[in-house]
């Protein structure tokens, strides 16, 4: 398994109340899927993404990567964890204003031991034509994209997206599914996304359904379907 979560539980206190963000979750996640979490606002999505990704610690429980307890490591052993492992997708594309589009790819593969390369991966997001151009110029769509390479150029185990297509209308958001579909199938890359949109879903090796803190529901899809083929929520 790539990732287990034992009795996993995330609270979060503030003055006379406590908030289960993430309640007594199990929970096992395959290597190479596309796994796909969707749930209502405040159900725990983006929480079960920092625990997974290292990025906050649970109250309670044991979670795992590759046999190895994250839960237990310090924030140097978490933070070269992230830098060896993970690639992260975000709403907001986090692009670098002064750089070129080749140049903010740059950043990921500087950030890699054995990072992919540039070219291959720029022509596989589809932005060969605009690797000199810089942020401003391009849409939001192609900006996502080129937050895409970013992530995949350091050749990733994990590639967590929170909202990848948020901002994004249908055909743009169609799109950049279609490149993570791509890079899945073509790197092997785990993906993780969190969306709102239950459309996604049908693209999912495996659905993780989440309800105030909880999980309701883990399903496999027999079929998978092309992001192409997704009808839009
Ligand atoms: N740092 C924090 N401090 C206090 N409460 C928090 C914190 N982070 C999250 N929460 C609470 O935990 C619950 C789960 O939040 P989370 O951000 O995981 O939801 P989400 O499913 O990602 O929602 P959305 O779809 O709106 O992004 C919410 O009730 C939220 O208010
Ligand atoms: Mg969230």
């Amino acid at each position: 398994m790539l990732y287990e979560l034992k009795n996993i539980s995330k609270t979060y206190k503030s003055i006379g109340e406590t908030n289960h963000a993430l309640d007594d979750i199990t929970l096992s996640l395959k290597k190479g899927e596309v796994i796909v979490i969707l749930g209502p606002s405040g159900s725990g999505k983006s929480t079960m993404l920092n625990l997974l990704s290292g990025l906050d610690k649970p109250t309670r429980g044991q979670i795992l990567f590759e046999d190895i307890r994250l839960d237990k490591m310090n924030e140097e052993s978490l933070n070269d964890y992230r830098r060896k492992h993970l690639g992260f997708i975000f709403q907001s594309y986090n692009l670098i204003s002064n750089l070129t589009i080749k140049e903010n790819i740059e950043l990921g593969s500087h950030l890699s031991s054995n990072p992919l390369n540039m070219e291959e991966v720029i022509d596989s997001v589809g932005l060969s034509s605009h690797k000199n151009k810089y942020p401003y110029q391009l849409s939001g769509g192609q900006m996502q994209r080129v937050a895409i390479a970013r992530a995949l150029v350091k050749n990733p185990a994990v590639l967590f997206c929170d909202e990848p297509t948020g901002a994004l209308d249908e055909a743009m958001g169609k799109n950049i599914l279609k490149v993570l579909q791509e890079m899945n199938k073509k790197y092997k890359t785990t993906m993780i996304i969190v969306t709102h949109n239950p459309s996604i879903a049908d693209m999912a090796n495996t659905v993780i359904r989440m309800n105030s803190g909880k999980i309701v529901e883990v399903t496999q899809n027999k079929k998978v379907k092309k992001a192409e083929e997704l009808r839009w929520a």
